[in-house]
């Protein structure tokens, strides 16, 4: 079995003030005490805390940007490039989140340009995709989320600097996630499809996380199963819950690989 780090992100969204940051890393962050070479750490505060987040954070844990721009630095308001995250000295970006495909109309086609720029330009990517209610329902999951693989996979050109974030978009901030089982089903699937549309070793090393209403009291049993390689935290991410959910990847870890 491939002996994959785990990888736990806090993406904040669009919260908070330099007060609250401040005390999130400084009572919750920085006291967290695990082996960061079991887990890794990116925690996704708004662009115009990524400094500020930066300069409070022990080195151990990353920056992450929670998009950015198809475009280069220009005439585009409002817009954040790769290369103004890459001169943050930051490493890291989210990209193609349910949020950004519904309520700011990214494509499949979108994200996997963004993709592909932001990789150009030396930053790694947490891509997100996942399938929302009704194409649960309508029993389509897998076929959507094959679909949102393909696009990414246009814009993929190293995968080692990619980690994939199934977020099924009826489970973010729903208090509602996937079961371990549900999520184990898709994993294994993104797993799979790896093998057979990239590589036998892409699929063994690529980190494949799950998001959607993970907290203190489930985060245990979803890393449990045998695909899921950590996290991405959205409103636990905020509060101490998220030491909770980091020692347990931390613990899962330790268990499976000692
Ligand atoms: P949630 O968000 O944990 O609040 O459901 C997850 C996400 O949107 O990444």
């Amino acid at each position: 079995m491939a002996h994959r780090q785990f990888f736990v992100g806090g993406n904040w969204k669009s919260n908070g003030t330099q007060a609250s940051v401040r005390e999130l890393i400084e009572q919750v962050l920085n006291p967290t005490q695990i082996d960061f070479a079991r887990v890794q750490v990116v925690v996704a505060p708004v662009s115009i805390h990524l400094q500020f987040a930066r300069s409070l954070l022990k080195p151990e844990i990353s920056v992450s940007a929670q998009n950015c721009s198809l475009t280069g630095p220009g005439a585009f308001t409002g817009e954040v490039a790769a290369e103004q995250i890459i001169d943050l000295g930051l490493s890291w970006t989210i990209l193609g989140h349910s949020e950004r495909r519904t309520l700011y109309g990214e494509t499949d086609d979108v994200v996997s340009k963004k993709v592909n720029r932001a990789l150009a330009h030396g930053l790694s990517v947490i891509a997100c995709f996942g399938e929302n209610l009704q194409e649960r329902e309508a029993n389509v999951t897998l076929d959507v989320v094959a679909r949102q693989l393909a696009a990414l996979k246009e814009g993929i050109t190293d995968w080692s600097k990619v980690v994939l974030a199934y977020e099924p978009v009826w489970a973010i901030g729903t208090g509602r996630n996937a079961t371990p089982e549900q999520a184990q089903e898709v994993h294994a699937m993104i797993r799979n499809w790896l093998g057979t549309n990239v590589s036998a070793e892409v699929a063994a090393h690529t980190r494949v996380i799950y998001g959607g209403s993970v907290t203190d009291q489930n985060a245990a049993q979803l890393i449990a199963q045998p695909d899921v390689d950590g996290f991405l935290v959205g409103g636990a991410s905020l509060k101490p819950a998220f030491k909770v959910i980091l020692e347990a990847t931390n613990a899962h870890h330790l268990a499976q690989f000692p």
